[in-house]
């Protein structure tokens, strides 16, 4: 399904590539001519080029989009892309910033409701929720059993967490309330942003050798890709519970299934895959000691529609040649003539 919003004339023409919620809709109505290519799931990739190629000051994508240099030369005018996500690695950056096209995402407004999700899967592995309901499912429960499904205790352990961003000090301060000691790596120490929690820095292998609970909480760049394989795993505690509620192919995902399979690892909480949507026949689904969701870190209602809002501000900005309160490609922002 598509429409069209919004009056003619001088207002900036923004394509939005799928629905996303009305409440950045209605801002791109109200200030631009604006159409939703598609509906619910991503646009197929000619229609994409396609309806590029009818020319757009603006584009609101979403991370299913891959925006690369093919398609930002099918749309010779454009000024902005919004992605509604605080991710962008959909979109090939260096390719937009040589065509002066502005890149725009979403941080802060999904913050918090990622990390609820990090937090959240890293208690229901420790404490084993896969296995708990299949236990009951399968007719199991006999009685009270003091020796089945004994989980790792959250409160008290040491959290370490691999990046010590917003979402990552968003974890730090969950932390503080279970009584946790927290480690952190990063690309180097950030003792401003560690202040607060009182977060250690620790080297990356440090850090999984110490760490009860590893959360992942960096952007997937071509030095993160594939950061975690057998040798990260082999380095962990046979305790210990990894999340990832990042990218997925920060993780080679046939490692990790081997480690939580040789119980080289005792869980992990996954949100994010290398490939999504996850085939059916993906082994990990096998497991017990793994609990999967489908990319849903910043699927809160508020959440969405903040980001929903956040994108359309960034695309209205960028189209009429103003600086998008979100830019993350400055080298590509000139000050418009005037
Ligand atoms: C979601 O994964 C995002 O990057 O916002």
């Amino acid at each position: 399904m598509s429409s069209t919003t919004g009056g003619a004339g001088r207002r900036p023409r923004i394509l939005v590539t799928r629905r996303i919620p009305q409440a950045g809709l209605d801002l791109l109505a109200a200030d631009s001519t604006c159409r939703v290519l598609g509906g619910s799931l991503p646009p197929a990739r000619e229609q994409l080029l396609s309806a590029f190629r009818e020319g757009w000051d603006g584009i609101v994508a979403t991370l299913t989009e891959r925006v690369d240099a093919e398609l930002l030369d099918a749309c010779p005018g454009l000024r902005v892309v919004a992605n509604m996500a605080v991710g962008f690695d959909n979109i090939d950056l260096a390719a937009a910033t040589d065509r002066g096209v502005l890149i725009a995402n979403t941080p802060g407004v999904l913050t918090e409701t990622t990390a609820d999700l990090a937090w959240l899967l890293m208690m229901a592995a420790g404490r084993q929720l896969v296995a708990a309901q299949g236990y009951l499912g399968r007719g199991e429960w006999k009685t009270w059993e003091p020796q089945a499904l004994l989980g790792q205790d959250i409160h008290g352990a040491t959290l370490g967490l691999v990046g010590l961003g917003r979402i990552g000090q968003a974890m730090a301060r969950r932390a503080r309330g279970f009584g946790m000691r927290v480690l952190y790596t990063d690309e180097a120490p950030r003792p401003e942003a560690a202040a607060e929690s009182g977060a250690e820095y620790r080297s990356l292998p440090d850090l999984l050798r110490e760490a009860d609970f590893v959360s992942v909480h960096i952007p997937l760049t071509r030095d993160t890709s594939r950061l975690f394989g057998d040798r990260e795993f082999g380095m962990m505690k046979p305790t210990a519970v990894f999340v990832n509620t990042s990218r997925g192919p920060i993780v080679d995902q046939g490692a990790l299934y081997r480690a939580l399979r040789d119980k080289v690892i005792f869980a992990a909480g996954i949100d994010v895959f290398e490939t999504e949507p996850l085939p059916l026949d993906e082994p990990l689904l096998k497991l017990e000691n793994v609990i999967c969701t489908p990319h849903i870190g910043s699927a809160s209602v508020v959440t969405r529609n903040e980001m929903a809002r956040l994108a359309a501000r960034n695309a209205l900005a960028g189209a009429s040649g103003v600086r998008p309160p979100s830019l993350v490609n400055p080298a590509a922002w000139r000050t418009p003539a005037t």
